[in-house]
């Protein structure tokens, strides 16, 4: 699998967070069975209550301080350290995971917990408390803060960035999702276009799993270390 991959593009999704104890969204008992999405993940349902949106992110914002990355964090990590070739690690996620496993280059496609985005200035800060207090803006000092997540309905960031790579890639590896969501669910079909490999990492078959040329299936904290080893053992 390894022999010539000088380019990679890797996509995470939340089953690469599930072993640190992060609910993911779909699996029986999942976010979106405690939620409803339209409630809490939409501009529409942020107008039509933003005190539950702002406590629903305030509520996950805080969990991120009782979970630790796990070993799938310190994998993508320790390639990220030894690869000699081009990587770019996408996350759907919007932890702190991957930053807090070793990863110093992570294209958040959704947005962060730990960023506030003002409705007035457009501007984002770090953000590590609350917003259902409406707090000031550290910019503007509006009390407009919003929490900087791409919602269903709003454009992923740095689209141009991640297409431009899948462009290039020799290899596609999707970690942990299932393959639910649009842009990302299509990457797969953007990279075999490229004439990339595509290998999925995950605990049961997302929906495209037929599109990848290899689908690996089991726990991330399992799948990513031994695939890490096979590419930096193999890597040209
Ligand atoms: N190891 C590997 N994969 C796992 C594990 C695990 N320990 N546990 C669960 N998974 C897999 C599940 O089998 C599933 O395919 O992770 C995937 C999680 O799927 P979702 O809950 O749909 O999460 P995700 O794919 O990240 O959702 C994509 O949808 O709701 C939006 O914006 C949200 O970014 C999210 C997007």
């Amino acid at each position: 699998m390894s022999a010539g991959i000088h380019r990679i593009v890797i996509l995470t999704g939340a089953g690469i967070s599930a072993e640190s104890g992060i609910d993911t969204f779909r699996s029986a008992g999942g976010l979106w069975e405690q939620h409803r999405i339209e409630d809490v993940a939409t501009p529409e349902g942020f107008a039509r209550d933003p005190d539950l949106v702002l406590g629903f992110y305030d509520m996950r914002r805080a969990a991120l301080e009782k979970v630790e990355p796990n070993p799938a964090h310190a994998a993508l990590a320790r390639l990220e350290q030894e690869f000699a070739g081009e990587l770019l690690l996408v996350t759907q996620n919007v932890d702190d995971l991957h930053e807090r496993g070793g990863s110093a280059k992570v294209l958040h496609m959704h947005g962060e917990l730990k960023s506030a985005l003002c409705t007035s200035c457009d501007m984002r800060s770090p953000w590590l408390g609350t917003m259902l207090d409406r707090p000031p803006c550290p910019v503007c000092q509006a009390r407009t803060l919003r929490p900087d997540v791409v919602w269903f309905g709003e454009m992923p960031y740095r689209m141009d960035r991640i297409y431009a790579a899948l462009e290039r890639c020799d290899l596609l590896v999707s970690i942990g999702t299932s393959g639910a969501v649009y842009p990302a669910a299509g990457f797969v079909q953007e990279a075999r276009a490229s004439g990339a490999r595509t290998l999925e990492l995950n605990l049961e078959p997302s929906e495209g799993s037929r599109l990848f040329h290899e689908s690996r299936l089991g726990p991330a904290s399992v799948l990513v270390p031994e695939w890490v080893d096979e590419v930096l053992s193999r890597a040209g």
